[in-house]
């Protein structure tokens, strides 16, 4: 989490405090305590040596060094010899294993998933999906996930989660959200077109036309949202839409992103078909969400606007093979098989033209806690094992604005780790079962 997001869920929490100790006088004490604990226990300590270090910038594979990692944060990375290590501080051995930066998904939803799909996600209430959750933030940290954009939720179940997590009640990774994703009547962004119309259904984040949609955005940020989340093409998992048809016009989507951006939050567009990916290049999106039709037309803008790609060509294994059971409606299952098997020749087509592209899965689609099976996909698929993980470390922080935080190994960074027993550039899917997780300095597996 960015200091700055730290520091303001740090004030509302000490406005909440006041609030409370205006109505009871009596509670100052323990409130200052409950007011300082949290940020107490998030600072850790510790040495990790013995561990092979692997610089993702470049390759390079460190040995014989040590990790020092003071108040959460890595204070040196030195020769085991020279290194100057605090009496008293904790020591973590991690002979023979590898050494990583926390990995980070730029594309999850931590309050869907748990296999409700279609119909079955009408079960879930606003409470429910909170405490799946909490649940799956836990999963996707145990993986070496330690930072995660989590785009479109509904509620601001998401913001909740985030400020949990940061408040140190919860384990869970470092979250980026967006709360309620903004999109037109019937589309894929929020609306819920399961039900006939007797029923009124319309989602919150519904808005048409350029003021609403920057009200939308204004709302959005109001209730505590990092960034935006639209879609500018229908969608795979939506009941009634067209993977290949745009949404919103090139009016709509500059309003927002400009509304966006002027208050200092990137968008991230959802969009597979290759018209609507060019709509929302124009209109200055951040990032490509699936990208699944873009043409050499949209490879060409995004590189020259500085806009990522985050392709999620693992899910459609998931779709295709366990979809149905999940609940996966019919349609959809049909608009997967149009879809996934080009989102990957084109995912191919776009490392080979040098886009910009990072590492996102759309975990809640498929089980939380598997979001490291992508890896192997992005190399089958074009890339080296040192991009893939430069994707989903250095390339990801950087589009994310966390680039000066985490996504790598060295002083001043979060001590975010993740480590492997043997060598992840020579078998990448051992990320899949990493052999320890530490976020903030605190060691969870
Ligand atoms: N949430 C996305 C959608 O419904 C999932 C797309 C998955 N398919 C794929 N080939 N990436 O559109």
């Amino acid at each position: 989490m960015t200091r700055f997001t730290r520091l303001f869920s740090f004030f509302r929490f000490q406005l909440f405090q006041l609030i409370g100790l205006a109505r009871f006088p009596g509670l100052a004490t323990l409130s200052l305590f409950v007011t300082l604990a949290p940020f107490q226990a998030a600072a850790q300590n510790m040495v990790i040596k013995g561990a092979t270090i692997l610089d993702v910038t470049n390759g390079d594979m460190l040995k014989n060094h040590v990790v020092i990692v003071k108040d959460g944060r890595i204070d040196a990375v030195s020769p085991a010899r020279s290194a100057d290590i605090p009496k008293g501080i904790e020591v973590i051995d991690l002979q023979g294993h590898t050494l990583l930066p926390g990995l980070i998904d730029m594309h999850v939803h931590l309050t869907f998933g748990g296999g409700y799909h279609g119909y079955e996600r009408l079960k879930l209430t606003d409470e429910r999906r909170a405490i799946l959750g909490v649940v799956h933030a836990k999963q996707t940290l145990m993986a070496g996930f330690t930072t995660v954009r989590n785009v479109g939720a509904g509620s601001f179940g998401d913001v909740a989660l985030r400020d949990a997590i940061n408040d140190g009640d919860i384990p869970g990774p470092r979250m980026l959200v967006s709360g309620p994703p903004i999109g037109i009547t019937g589309g894929h962004c929020s609306d819920n077109n399961l039900l006939p119309p007797e029923y009124g259904i319309s989602g919150e984040g519904v808005a048409d036309g350029p003021w609403a949609a920057r009200t939308a955005v204004r709302r959005n940020i109001k209730y505590g949202a990092d960034l935006i989340k639209t879609c500018s093409t229908g969608g795979v998992l939506s009941k009634g839409t067209k993977v290949g048809a745009p949404q919103y016009t090139v009016e709509e989507l500059t309003a927002l992103i400009d509304e966006a951006h002027s208050r200092g939050l990137k968008v991230a567009s959802h969009a597979h078909g290759a018209e609507g990916i060019i709509n929302a290049l124009i209109a200055g999106a951040d990032t490509i969400e699936h990208a699944s039709f873009i043409d050499d037309e949209g490879i060409r803008l995004a590189i020259e606007n500085n806009a990522a790609l985050s392709m999620d060509i693992y899910v459609t294994e998931y779709i295709l093979g366990e979809g149905a059971s999940a609940g996966i409606l019919e349609e959809s299952l049909e608009k997967e098989r149009m879809t996934g098997a080009t989102q990957r020749s084109n995912f191919r087509k776009a490392v080979e033209a040098g886009a910009t592209i990072v590492y996102g899965t759309d975990a809640g689609v498929y089980p939380h806690g598997q979001n490291a099976k992508q890896l192997s996909r992005m190399t089958r698929f074009g890339m080296t094992p040192l991009q893939a993980l430069q994707s989903a470390t250095t390339v990801a922080a950087e589009v994310m604005g966390l680039g000066y935080e985490v996504g790598k190994i060295e002083a001043g960074y979060a001590a975010d780790f993740v480590t492997v027993e043997g060598n992840p550039i020579e078998q990448i899917e051992l990320l899949e079962a990493p052999s320890a997780v530490i976020k903030g300095g605190v060691r969870y597996r």
